[in-house]
C-alpha cells in the first residue's frame, strides 16, 4: 500500500434527514415528513458548509458523502448545489469519491441519471435482504426484485456501486445467511457493507424484543454468521477491511475510512458530526438534531451547530485507537504519537499480542481475526 493509499484524506458528511418510512430496526436520525421545502434546505445546506469553510478553510476534498436518512430522496438540484458550493469553499482532488445512499425504490432509482450528472460517482444501496418475508419483517417499502433492478441500474449509471445487507436477523439460521451471502457474492459488487443486526434502544424491535415478541438469533449462532461472512467473503475476493465492511483491493470506502484514520471531516445538516484541525488544535463539531431546529438555526445564525470543543491530544489519540483498530491495516503507531502528543505505550499491548488477539508489525498494530470480534475489550484494557 502507498503511502497516498494511507493517507487519512480530507473528507464533506451532508446529512439528509428524511426517510419514506421509519424502518421498525433504524436509530439513525431520519424522520418522516409528509412535505420538505427542497429549495430552503439546499440553501441551508450550503450555508453551514460556507460557515465551517470559514472555520475550517484550505483543500482539496478527498471524498463527499450524502448519508440518511434516504438521500436518494433528495432533489438533485440540492445536490449539485452542494457540490458545486464545496468544490469552490475547500476544491476537489483529481479522484474525489462522491457517494450516496439510496434506497431501492423505482422512484429514487429515476434520478440515478441526474445524480450522476452532478457528479456523483459512487453508490451505496440499501437492499438489506435477499428474502422478500424478511424485507417485509424488517419494515422495508421494497422487494428483492426491486433491489436487484435498482442495482443493475446502479451498475450501468455508476463506476462504484456497494450494498448494504444485514445479518443475524429474526428467525435466520447460518445456513440461511450463507445462501443469501454466496447468492449477493455473485452479484459482483466491489464493496459490500454487512451488518450484524442490532437492537437499538428506542426502536420498535428493541421494545419487541423487551417484551419477548422478537427473538434474534443467539450469540453462538451471530458468531457462527459472523465467521461465515468473514471466510466466504475473503474467498471471494473481498477481505473486511473494517468489522463489516468488505471491499476488493483498491475499492475500500475512501471516505469512511478518512473517519477510521481520523482525518479531518466537515459535517453538515442535521446531527452531523465533524472533525476539524484549526491551527494546532482539533475541533469536534455537533449540529442540532431535529431537522426543523436545524432548519431554524441555520436561518438565524448560518450553521445549526449545537457543540464545539477543542479535543485533547489525549482524547485524540483514544479516538484514533478505537477507530483504527476496527481496521483491517490497524493503527499507525507514528500517527499515533503524532494525534497524541506521546508513543504508543506498546508494553500494555503485550498481553494482548501474546494471547494473539493484537499483532504488531514495525509501525503497524492490528487486531488479528481472533481479537476482531473482542475489539471492545481490546479497546477497554488498551486505554484503560
Ligand atoms: C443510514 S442507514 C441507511 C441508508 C438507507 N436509508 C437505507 O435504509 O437503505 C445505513 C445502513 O445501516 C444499516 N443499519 C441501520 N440500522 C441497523 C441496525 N439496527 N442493525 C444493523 N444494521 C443497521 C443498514 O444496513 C443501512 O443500510
Ligand atoms: S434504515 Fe434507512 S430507510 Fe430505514 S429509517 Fe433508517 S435511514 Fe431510513
Amino acid at each position: 500500500m502507498s503511502n497516498r493509499d494511507a493517507a487519512p484524506g480530507f473528507g464533506l458528511y451532508v446529512h439528509w434527514p428524511f426517510c419514506a418510512t421509519k424502518c421498525p430496526y433504524c436509530d439513525f436520525n431520519s424522520h418522516v415528513r409528509e412535505s420538505v421545502d427542497h429549495g430552503a434546505w439546499a440553501r441551508a445546506l450550503v450555508s453551514e458548509m460556507e460557515h465551517m469553510a470559514a472555520l475550517r478553510p484550505g483543500g482539496p476534498l478527498t471524498s463527499i458523502f450524502f448519508g440518511g436518512g434516504t438521500p436518494s430522496l433528495m432533489d438533485p438540484c440540492t445536490v449539485e448545489a452542494v457540490l458545486s458550493a464545496a468544490e469552490q469553499l475547500w476544491g476537489y482532488t483529481d479522484d474525489i469519491e462522491i457517494t450516496l445512499e439510496a434506497n431501492p425504490t423505482s422512484v429514487e432509482a429515476e434520478k440515478f441519471k441526474t445524480f450522476r450528472a452532478a457528479g456523483v460517482n459512487r453508490l451505496s444501496i440499501g437492499v438489506q435482504a435477499l428474502d422478500d418475508n424478511d424485507l417485509k419483517a424488517l419494515g422495508r417499502l421494497h422487494s428483492v426484485a426491486e433491489a436487484l433492478a435498482t442495482y443493475d441500474l446502479a451498475r450501468a449509471v455508476f463506476p462504484r456501486v456497494s450494498f448494504d445487507l444485514i445479518y443475524a436477523r429474526v428467525g435466520q439460521t447460518p445456513d440461511a445467511w450463507e445462501g443469501e451471502l454466496k447468492e449477493a457474492l455473485t452479484l459482483g459488487a466491489d464493496h459490500l457493507s454487512l451488518y450484524q443486526l442490532t437492537l437499538e434502544p428506542g426502536t420498535p424491535f428493541h421494545a419487541l424484543a423487551a417484551k419477548g415478541a422478537l427473538t434474534l438469533p443467539d450469540e453462538d449462532e451471530s458468531a457462527g454468521m459472523y465467521d461465515i461472512t468473514q471466510s466466504l467473503c475473503a474467498e471471494a475476493g473481498l477481505p473486511a477491511y473494517e468489522i463489516s465492511n468488505h471491499a476488493r483491493p483498491g475499492a475500500a470506502c475512501r471516505h469512511n475510512l478518512t473517519y477510521w484514520r481520523l482525518g479531518d471531516y466537515v459535517g453538515v445538516g442535521p446531527g452531523a458530526h465533524g472533525r476539524l484541525t484549526v491551527g494546532p488544535a482539533r475541533l469536534a463539531t455537533e449540529t442540532l438534531l431535529s431537522p426543523e431546529s436545524w432548519l431554524a438555526a441555520v436561518g438565524e445564525h448560518g450553521h445549526g451547530i449545537c457543540q464545539q470543543t477543542e479535543l485533547s491530544p489525549v482524547s485524540c489519540g483514544e479516538e484514533y485507537l478505537m477507530m483504527a483498530l476496527r481496521l483491517g491495516e490497524g493503527l499507525s503507531l507514528a500517527r499515533f504519537e503524532a494525534l497524541s502528543g506521546a508513543p504508543f505505550d506498546l508494553p500494555r499491548a503485550h498481553v494482548l499480542i501474546e494471547e494473539k488477539l493484537l499483532e504488531h508489525d514495525g509501525d503497524r498494530l492490528r487486531a488479528n481475526p481472533r481479537g476482531r470480534p473482542v475489539l471492545n475489550r481490546l479497546i477497554a484494557e488498551l486505554i484503560a
